[in-house]
């Protein structure tokens, strides 16, 4: 018989790949998938910086290369980052596959079974998997508008002792509550974690994607304050600012930190795509970021202006919803014990799908809730999604 490892024991089987699944039947208005839209993704610029590239540097690019990522693009995102305040004193930059890859090195290097995984909640199924994975427990605190709730992020803290190691916040454009961060909120949690003993991870793929300039200023890291009272790791993303498929991150640490991720990014996978990580310098080295992401603020803005119109015209009382100022999501709470399942299975019935709330869960209970994308929906569709969703939420209140 065979023997699985408590690692592979303890992985998740989720109802949300099945639910992924059937949402990606393309007759199906899906707000599944937390996607860029594939009309948006940068394939004429890569067509471009690839057909600009030197011949040496093509090579180069089909090479292995150093576990903490190709020289010229590390150089380039310590830049991108100095620009938004991070001080690389004492710090280094691992290129990651993914930002995926960087929550999962810190929780390798942290994470013992048994361990506590200190989260927002709802949170990032990614995440929450990663830290099940090396047989932690993820414990959740709830947030309102302005972002995790300090009472009980320390109530949690008290309770959870020595036993929390990681404190994991996605403190722009949540995904998938929608919300973004005060920036009193994030003044009053670094003065409520002076003198803990944990390790705060601070994932932000999704900050350049406000859709008002004025909200720029909510994006400031934490990973960039000047007096930083607990460790803080910093994973970046390529995901949503180039392309996912580029399978591109980063992470920034204290060096001890980040050694200690390096050795264990070279048992993984040795190095991440040298082929992508020359595209995604020349993208950065190229300078055309700013101008690319000017065209991504604006169609997302758009989406998200449709989506909540709709929400608005068809959702019935009882419902609510949270208003992102960017990145690709919406988070409905139902009317309370109302079971976000039920109102899936009708409206997949009837065209339209979403990801049910359990998924972001820590403890993946709580359902009455759900998570709409409007990121890689079609705007001419946004409309009758919503409105088939509504339908379904209707049906449900009256069963
Ligand atoms: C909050 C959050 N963190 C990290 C990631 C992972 O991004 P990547 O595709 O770079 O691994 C995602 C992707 O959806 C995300 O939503």
């Amino acid at each position: 018989m065979l023997s699985f490892s408590s690692s592979a024991l303890g992985m998740r089987s989720s109802e949300i790949r099945r639910l992924l699944k059937i949402a990606a039947d393309p007759s199906i208005i899906s707000f599944a998938g937390g996607t860029p839209a594939s009309s948006l993704l940068p394939a004429d610029i890569t067509d471009e910086i690839y057909n600009g590239l030197s011949d040496q540097t093509k090579r180069a690019a089909m090479q292995y290369g150093p576990t903490d990522g190709y020289p010229p693009l590390v150089a380039e995102i310590k830049k991108y980052m100095e620009s938004k305040g991070i001080n690389f004193d004492n710090q280094d930059l691992i290129v990651t596959a993914g930002g995926q890859q960087a929550i999962n090195l810190v929780a390798k290097v942290f994470l013992d079974p048994g361990d506590v995984a200190v989260t927002e909640s709802p949170s990032f199924i990614g995440a929450l998997a990663a830290f099940k994975s090396y047989g932690a427990d993820t414990v959740g605190v709830p947030m309102d508008n302005e972002g995790i709730i300090i009472s009980q992020l320390l109530d949690t803290l008290d309770k959870t002792g020595k036993k929390a190691k990681i404190l994991y916040l996605t403190p722009y454009f949540h995904n998938p509550a929608g919300i973004t961060y005060s920036v009193n909120r994030k003044r009053q949690l670094m003065d409520a974690l002076k003198g803990r003993d944990i390790c705060v991870l601070e994932d932000d793929p999704y900050g350049e994607l406000y859709f008002d300039s004025n909200d720029k200023k909510l994006t400031v890291p934490l990973k960039a304050a000047k007096d930083q009272p607990v460790q803080i790791c910093y994973a970046g993303s390529f995901a949503k600012i180039f392309s996912p498929g580029m399978r591109l991150g980063w992470l920034i640490a204290t060096s001890e930190i980040a050694d200690k991720c390096q050795l264990a990014k070279q048992s993984i996978d040795a190095c991440s795509s040298s082929f992508t990580q020359v595209l995604a310098a020349q993208f950065l080295s190229q300078n055309k970021l700013p101008a690319y992401l000017e065209t991504l603020r604006a169609a997302y803005a758009r989406r998200a202006g449709i989506m909540l119109d709709s929400l608005k015209k068809y959702m019935p009382e009882g419902v609510s919803w949270t208003t992102p100022k960017g990145g690709f999501y919406i988070w409905v709470t139902l009317p309370q014990n109302m079971d976000s399942t039920v109102v899936f299975n009708e409206a997949f019935a009837n065209g339209a799908a979403f990801v049910i709330g359990s998924a972001f869960d820590p403890a993946g209970i709580k359902n009455d809730c759900l998570r709409l994308a409007f990121s890689s929906t079609p705007e001419d569709k946004i409309e009758q999604g919503i409105r088939i969703i509504a339908e379904a939420v209707r049906k449900t209140m009256r069963k």
